[in-house]
């Protein structure tokens, strides 16, 4: 493994980092994910000019190693995004999630109040196309109380999502009326408007730990982030969200996570989508 090889990269080597990205992320790392793992921890060995994975592992878990922890787990996090991606999510959130809550705000059954969750968000895309369908779809939208929580591991993403700047092309699949609306283009750079902003909040949250959430949400988009951990993490991921969901609370995930996601309370209402339900009306 290691000839082809800057610095020298041993299996045991790769076996240590798996059992740490796992300890600290639940992230699952398959055999086979060897030469993954070698770029983008080289990368680091770079920036700290370390001779060999072993002297990284060394000191990644050393008292010294503590700031390096943070940026280890960003190294190992993959961030693939898109805004609107599976984007009968955002149809559905729209024509039925707060279609239902303007009508009931209306009646008064509901308060002008929504609170989203994006966990995962990675740099901000799936946060941003939520605020913009929020914002189109909600009359009136000054009266409401609307705020979007994107949590995610990584703070590079974080960063991003915080900045709210793009490039025009990863505008492709956002439709025109909201591009022409929220979006600002310059110079192949697309800028998110500063109202989209101001309802999101972008915070670290490690969906291994603790969460200091104490609000319950209407939806909750938990998308591509499971797929990357073991059965009981999914299954006891998908326990704790139900905690945070909402009666009739709506939950997202992406399409090849449904699997694991339906039991009693939480059931199946569309494509990966799911509603908090009381366990009466599940099983009738
Ligand atoms: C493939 S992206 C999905 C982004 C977005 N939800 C979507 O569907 O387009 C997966 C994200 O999960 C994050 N992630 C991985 N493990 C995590 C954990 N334990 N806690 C929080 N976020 C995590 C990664 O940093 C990454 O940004």
């Amino acid at each position: 493994m290691t000839k082809k090889h800057e610095f020298k990269f041993r299996q045991k080597d790769f076996t240590a980092l798996r059992d740490i990205v796992y300890e600290r992320t639940g992230i699952q790392l398959k055999d086979g994910k060897e030469e993954m793992v070698y770029t983008r921890i080289s990368r680091r060995l770079r920036a700290l000019n370390l001779p060999d994975f072993r002297s990284y592992l060394h000191f990644l878990t050393s008292e010294a190693g503590d700031a390096e922890a943070i940026d280890f787990v960003n190294a190992m996090t993959t961030n693939l995004t898109r805004f609107f991606r599976e984007n009968h999510h955002f149809t559905h959130m729209r024509e039925e999630v707060l279609r239902s809550k303007v009508i009931g705000s209306r009646m008064g059954v509901f308060e002008k109040k929504i609170r989203i969750w994006s966990a995962a968000c990675s740099s901000g895309m799936e946060a941003y196309s939520i605020a913009m369908t929020v914002l189109a779809s909600v009359p009136r939208f000054s009266n409401w109380d609307v705020r979007i929580l994107a949590t995610d591991i990584d703070t590079n993403m974080l960063e991003r999502g915080k900045q709210g700047i793009y490039l025009e092309k990863d505008m492709e699949d956002v439709p025109d009326a909201l591009l022409s609306k929220f979006v600002t283009i310059e110079n192949g750079e697309a800028y998110m408007d500063e109202e989209l902003k101001s309802i999101i909040s972008f915070k670290r949250l490690n969906l291994m730990e603790d969460w200091p959430i104490r609000q319950k949400f209407d939806i909750i988009f938990c998308r591509n982030v499971m797929i990357y951990f073991d059965k009981d993490t999914q299954r006891h991921l998908v326990g704790r969200l139900m905690e945070l969901l909402d009666e009739q609370g709506v939950l997202y995930v992406g399409h090849a996570e449904s699997m694991t996601v339906a039991r009693p309370g939480l059931v199946p209402i569309g494509k990966s989508t799911f509603r908090m339900t009381s366990k009466l009306e599940a099983v009738g």
